[in-house]
């Protein structure tokens, strides 16, 4: 690590070094505060007065040129986390003798060793504090200021004679904080979104590379169009939103509700709009966005010493900005993720079934509106993330009524909701045509949303549970063409193992995805048994912890099942294999074991069919990228009722 020189210094723990330490620099660094005639160079820093943070110069780790920074970070953290970065596009190029002051207009400046002003709070601060009354650039020379580094890791310049709360426009009385310009982590306490009177937008953009704080290509932002939500993006592509928030949490972001580790705050004002969060426990956690493109939810294990991911969005297929298209709805518990809204069908079926699920949906039957007269109705969907809301109207005091009513007027109008779904609900929010980015969740979490639909689409007695059972047995098909192309005409050097019932391929689709194929040899009597078996009983499962079926293919006499495909293959070749073994840590396995548990339980207890594997051995446990364990073969697998606890088997089956 090459940190600072005071980092290094103060990790040799010998007591001289300590001693000198506060010998030299005992006024310089026991503070928290820098006041206007005193400068903090290149070896000092200041600290706030719970030594949770600190702010001073620092070099990015293996960055070996000489770029120097001037930031906050987490004091008690020994990988270095920033918080704040003052000249994260212009580092200075020399360590000699920079120097943070306060300048004679009151403004915190960054100078270099020639005194050029490489950053000023000036610069940044027009926009934070502009409309503040409280003092003016001319008034700063005669007010006496001060920066402080505060305990939640806020670097303020305050008035002297100012308390905290006497301006509530947003700055907290604050002529600059540095909580208004995050970089790429946000923290407890920080404000994310929009200062509505001075059009300060408060937002994190990733580093350029893990050694080069300047701006990156990734931003997470709040949009304040339509009805604000929070939205990913790289460049102007959109990667993830959040939805909108719903009055407890955002539409799409079910599992930030009733976490043990912090809590979502969300206001919206006419002053302001904001997203923020207080940490509930003696948890650090924070919110990251890393070089890669990786958005995290992360939280310090003070054991281990390291940072560990809580949640990591884009890991969640279904989080992928428009994945479905248009009028397409994801859902991750789902053996193919994406379907069409109820009355919809695929724009074009060819893209659908090789799983290219871009071109979205389009009605089945279309609209009867003009000038607002038609017998148009609304289909009922719970439980939704609700379609992108950038072009979306809103009005938070009318009643759902009153929202159906405008949307029926306005032939446009496609869907409504809630914009608020605490208590029996309250406010409008409107869309106009086309819906994207759908996803339903399968249990809690979302809102309602009503879709607008012709009048023969919604009476004509498709009674919900037929439409289930049709559900029920729907496999997606593969054409033979595209599996045999997939696998370079079953080309033996695709062959990766041997299934119960036949050899089984690696593949790849013309979208990229890769996949396993389970191809039923001819002269398979038993084969043919298990090849059913498995069709009928993986086309009704869904967990995470079960292996993934895309779709299946039976044409020209073939039969084959496609699967994800699992790269780190099965966990016997793992820990049967002295070398192999030594890659999974002790931590590692726990979670495999953890995870195989899981999918047992959901076979057992939770699943739509009650089921028996009986063949779980380690060959039948994939792996996944991240060495997640999927249980596979179903093919001597066997249901019993809901109500038995345990079942006979005349049969002994499996190895
Ligand atoms: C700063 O220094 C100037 C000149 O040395 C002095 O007049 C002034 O009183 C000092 N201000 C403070 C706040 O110490
Ligand atoms: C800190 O920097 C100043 C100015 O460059 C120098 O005079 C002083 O000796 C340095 N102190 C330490 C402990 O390195
Ligand atoms: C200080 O910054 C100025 C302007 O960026 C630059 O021209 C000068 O070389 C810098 N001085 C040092 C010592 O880096
Ligand atoms: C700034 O302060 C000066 C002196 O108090 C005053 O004359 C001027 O009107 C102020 N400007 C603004 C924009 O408030
Ligand atoms: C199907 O996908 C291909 C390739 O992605 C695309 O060029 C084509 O336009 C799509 N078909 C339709 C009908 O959208
Ligand atoms: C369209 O709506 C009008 C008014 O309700 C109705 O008279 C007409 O039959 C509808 N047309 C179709 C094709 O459903
Ligand atoms: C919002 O709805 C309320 C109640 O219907 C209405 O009084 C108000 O004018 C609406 N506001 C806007 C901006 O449409
Ligand atoms: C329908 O709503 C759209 C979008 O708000 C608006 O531009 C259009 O004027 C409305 N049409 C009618 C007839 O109110
Ligand atoms: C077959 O695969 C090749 C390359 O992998 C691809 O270019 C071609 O479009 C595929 N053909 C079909 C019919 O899928
Ligand atoms: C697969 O075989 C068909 C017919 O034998 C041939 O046209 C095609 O080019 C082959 N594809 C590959 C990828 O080998
Ligand atoms: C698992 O597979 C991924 C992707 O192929 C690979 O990067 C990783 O090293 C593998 N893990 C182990 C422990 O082999």
């Amino acid at each position: 690590m090459a940190g600072t020189a005071l980092f290094v210094f103060i990790s040799a723990h010998t007591l001289l070094s300590l001693f000198l330490l506060y010998a030299s620099l005992a006024t310089a660094t026991a503070t928290d505060s820098l006041t206007i005639n005193q400068t903090l160079t290149f070896n000092q820093t200041l600290i706030s007065s719970n030594q949770n943070f600190e702010l001073g110069f620092f070099t990015p780790a293996n960055s070996n040129d000489n770029r120097w920074y001037l930031g906050i970070w987490f004091k008690k953290i020994p990988i270095r986390t920033y918080v704040w970065i003052a000249n994260r596009d212009h580092p200075l190029h020399s360590s000699s003798s920079p120097a943070l002051k306060i300048d004679n207009n009151g403004h915190l400046t960054l100078v270099n060793q020639t005194h050029h002003v490489i950053w000023s709070s000036s610069s940044s601060s027009s926009s934070s504090s502009s409309s503040s009354t409280m003092m003016n650039t001319s008034n700063r020379a005669h007010t006496p200021v001060f920066a402080l580094l505060l305990d939640n890791g806020n670097l303020v310049v305050k008035s002297q004679t100012s308390t905290d709360d006497d301006v509530d426009d947003g700055s907290n009385g604050y002529v600059w904080q540095s909580f208004d310009y995050p970089s790429e982590n946000l923290i407890s306490g920080m404000k994310f979104g929009w200062n509505l009177k001075t059009g300060l937008n408060r937002n994190l953009r990733s580093w350029k590379s893990s050694d080069d704080p300047s701006n990156g290509d990734f931003v997470y932002e709040m949009d304040r169009r339509g009805f604000p939500e929070l939205v990913f993006r790289k460049g102007s592509v959109n990667l993830y939103r959040t939805g909108p928030w719903t009055g407890i949490q955002f539409s799409g972001t079910p599992e930030l509700k009733n976490n043990p580790v912090f809590e979502p705050i969300f206001v919206h004002t006419d002053e302001e709009v904001y997203y923020s969060f207080r940490s509930t426990g003696s948890v650090v956690s924070i919110l990251r966005l890393d070089p890669t493109g990786s958005l995290n939810r992360i939280t310090w294990n003070d054991r281990s010493l390291q940072w560990v991911v809580m949640l990591s969005v884009m890991k969640d297929q279904c989080n992928k900005y428009g994945l479905c298209g248009v009028h397409g709805v994801c859902n991750i518990d789902d053996t193919v993720p994406c379907k069409c809204l109820k009355g919809f069908v695929p724009t074009s079926p060819q893209n659908w079934s090789r799983v290219d699920w871009s071109d979205g949906c389009r009605r089945r039957t279309s609209l009867n509106c003009s000038n607002g007269v038609g017998d148009d109705g609304f289909q009922k969907l719970s439980f939704v993330k609700v379609p992108d809301t950038t072009f979306a109207w809103v009005n938070m005091s009318m009643s759902l009524n009153e929202c159906q009513m405008k949307c029926l007027k306005n032939c446009s109008c496609t869907a409504f909701a809630n914009a608020d779904v605490r208590g029996s609900g309250s406010g409008c929010v409107l869309w106009f045509g086309d819906l994207i980015d759908l996803r339903e969740f399968t249990a809690g979490g979302g809102q309602d949303l009503y879709v607008r639909m012709a009048a023969s689409e919604l009476g004509e007695g498709i009674t919900n549970q037929e439409e289930d059972s049709t559900r029920e047995l729907e496999l997606p098909l593969f054409d033979f063409v595209t599996v045999a192309n997939a696998t370079n005409n079953f080309s033996s050097d695709k062959v990766i193992g041997e299934g119960g019932f036949g050899p089984v391929y690696k593949g790849i689709l013309p979208n990229g995805q890769e996949i396993a194929v389970k191809r039923l040899s001819e002269n398979s009597g038993q084969g043919l048994r298990e090849f059913k078996n498995e069709v009928i009983l993986i086309s009704k499962l869904q967990h995470r912890n079960l292996v993934k079926v895309l779709g299946c293919c039976i044409q020209r006499e073939e039969m084959m099942l496609v699967y994800e495909y699992m790269p780190n293959k099965s966990l016997d070749n793992f820990i049967f294999d002295k070398e192999r073994s030594q890659l999974l840590s002790w931590e590692k396995r726990f979670d495999i074991i953890i995870g195989i548990a899981q999918g047992l339980v959901y076979l057992h207890r939770d699943s739509r069919l009650r089921i028996i594997h009986r063949d779980l051995k380690a060959g039948n446990i994939l792996l996944d990228r991240e060495m997640n364990p999927k249980i596979s073969d179903f093919g001597l697998a066997r249901t019993f009722g809901g109500d038995e606890t345990e079942a006979n088997t005349r049969r002994v089956v499996g190895t």
